[in-house]
């Protein structure tokens, strides 16, 4: 009986050093695919990543960045409203507000933060009620236009083909003075036309702009020593 049970141990032994089969199932969503794209791109500058709510206060939202009261974004067709206080927010820029505050008026500030963000958008092919953002902050002395300009000159190439081009069209935001909306050349057609740039040879990536002094201040911060730049 005994060697029958030792005979049948031997032959039932396995080799658990053996590594198991592995199996790939799934690949990361191209939507973290890409923020972690970015993230890496702006880490790789020295850049911190910073989170907020997606349920925000009107203050943070609008009130904080420069958008007084009577602002046209501030329409009920545009922000998901909770409660008269509190909403979705409709941009990262909130996150903006926030870091300053946090720092206590001291820089540099250099953060990046992605995140969902609501509009009361229709969803069509180029619109979604929930979309996501990454938004950037800049706070040091000294910081200039340029600055930004060579950021988002290097990002655009990181991120879309080393031979993208950019192109910077003045615009208006609240929060930014000067503003601008920033354009990549199309990787499809290389600046020729077709339907993916909409046969202007160009696609509008992102807006941008100097930290308005307002909103230095508000968030403690003396921009008569401080500048900064934004995008998102
Ligand atoms: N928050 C702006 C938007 O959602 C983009 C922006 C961010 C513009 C930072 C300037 C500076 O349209």
């Amino acid at each position: 009986e005994e060697a029958a049970l030792e005979e049948k141990l031997r032959e039932e032994t396995i080799d658990v050093t053996l590594p198991g089969r592995t199996f790939s199932l799934g690949s990361p969503h191209p939507l973290s695919r890409t923020i972690e794209d970015i993230e890496d791109f702006f880490l790789g500058l020295g850049y911190e990543i910073a989170e907020g709510y997606e349920v925000e206060t009107d203050y943070y939202n609008f009130e904080a960045l420069n958008l007084p009261k009577s602002h046209p974004a501030r329409d009920m067709q545009d922000t998901f409203y909770i409660s008269e206080e509190t909403l979705l927010r409709t941009h990262t820029s909130p996150v903006q507000a926030r870091t300053m505050e946090s720092r206590k008026g001291r820089g540099p500030v250099k953060i990046i933060c992605p995140g969902k963000v609501y509009r009361r958008d229709s969803d069509d092919a180029t619109h979604s009620h929930q979309f996501t953002q990454i938004e950037g902050l800049v706070v040091d002395r000294n910081i200039r236009m340029s600055d930004l300009k060579g950021t988002l000159e290097l990002f655009a190439k990181e991120i879309f083909g080393a031979e993208r081009e950019i192109r910077l069209r003045p615009s208006y935001f609240p929060f930014t003075e000067p503003s601008v909306e920033v354009d990549i050349s199309c990787f499809k057609c290389k600046g020729a036309g077709c339907n993916v740039c909409k046969g202007t040879g160009w696609i509008e990536i992102l807006g941008a702009g100097m930290v308005h002094p307002n909103v230095l201040e508000m968030a403690g911060f003396d921009p008569d020593e401080y500048s900064g730049f934004a995008f998102g």
